[in-house]
């Protein structure tokens, strides 16, 4: 689950802040309630209730040891202050935001194709990517873990926002773009989608022709990828 600071209270924001700050992010911490109260400004028992609520959402791991509380964010907690940190990021850094990928081309079920081609996809994709795309996906399966990192980075970025949308038998998700450079020749998109057939460290790559054609790709070839991750990198793209 990828959860973003804009769906949570302020309130909730501030205290997963304070917890980050003492370090709670890698190993659990030893703090009074009332400790903790005194940082954001709560009394002891509106600390103490505060801390049940971040619990039972899911954001922090707590254990009582004597009067003390010991707390350690969770995953969900983390990815909250994860997807802060990428906005801020996008807005403060000065340079464009590129992250450069390798991976290895390889073949699917052939899902991709029916997906692409669907109306509903296709006309966004048109309008919002400037490009009618091939019928299909290009599968490329990252290798390091560092890559498979940067993949889920991509999570908490907004990029170019593909709407779901309903016909009168289903209702197909949403998606979002990131342009793509491939081999520093091709220029396209990485599609990611909330339900995807692969694991995080796989990416589908549309754009406007046969990248295999193109680029003279197999199986097991390597490609690298050039991914517009900001607003202010996908803007300076097309200047
Ligand atoms: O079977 P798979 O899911 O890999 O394929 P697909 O998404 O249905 O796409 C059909 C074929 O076109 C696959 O071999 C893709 O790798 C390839 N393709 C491509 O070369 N360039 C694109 N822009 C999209 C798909």
């Amino acid at each position: 689950m990828t959860l973003s600071f804009r769906e949570i209270k302020p309130s909730i924001l501030s205290t997963l802040l304070e917890l980050l700050c003492l370090g709670a992010k890698s190993k659990p911490i030893e703090i009074s309630t009332s400790e903790l109260g005194k940082r954001l400004g709560k009394s002891q028992q509106s600390m103490s209730k505060h801390i049940i609520e971040l619990e039972k959402l899911g954001l922090i791991d707590v254990t009582y040891r004597r009067r003390r509380t010991v707390i350690k964010l969770t995953e969900n907690g983390i990815s909250i202050l994860l997807s802060l940190y990428s906005t801020l990021r996008e807005v403060f850094e000065e340079v464009p935001n590129i992250i450069e990928l390798t991976g290895t081309v390889f073949s699917g079920l052939g899902e991709g194709s029916y997906y692409v081609t669907i109306e509903g996809y296709r006309k966004q994709f048109i309008k919002k990517l400037g490009f009618d795309p091939y019928p299909g996906t290009l599968n490329v399966r990252l290798a390091s873990i560092m890559e498979k990192r940067q993949r889920k980075a991509l999570e908490y970025y907004s990029g170019i926002s593909i709407e779901g949308f309903n016909d009168e038998y289903r209702t197909y998700g949403g998606a979002k773009c990131f342009p793509v450079i491939i081999n520093d020749t091709v220029e396209g998109a990485i599609v990611l989608t909330k339900r995807s057939l692969y694991d995080e460290s796989v990416l589908e790559i549309i754009a406007p022709v046969n990248l295999r054609a193109k680029l003279n790709l197999r199986d097991g070839d390597k490609v690298r990828l050039k991914v517009y991750i900001s607003e202010k990198s996908i803007n300076s793209k097309s200047d």
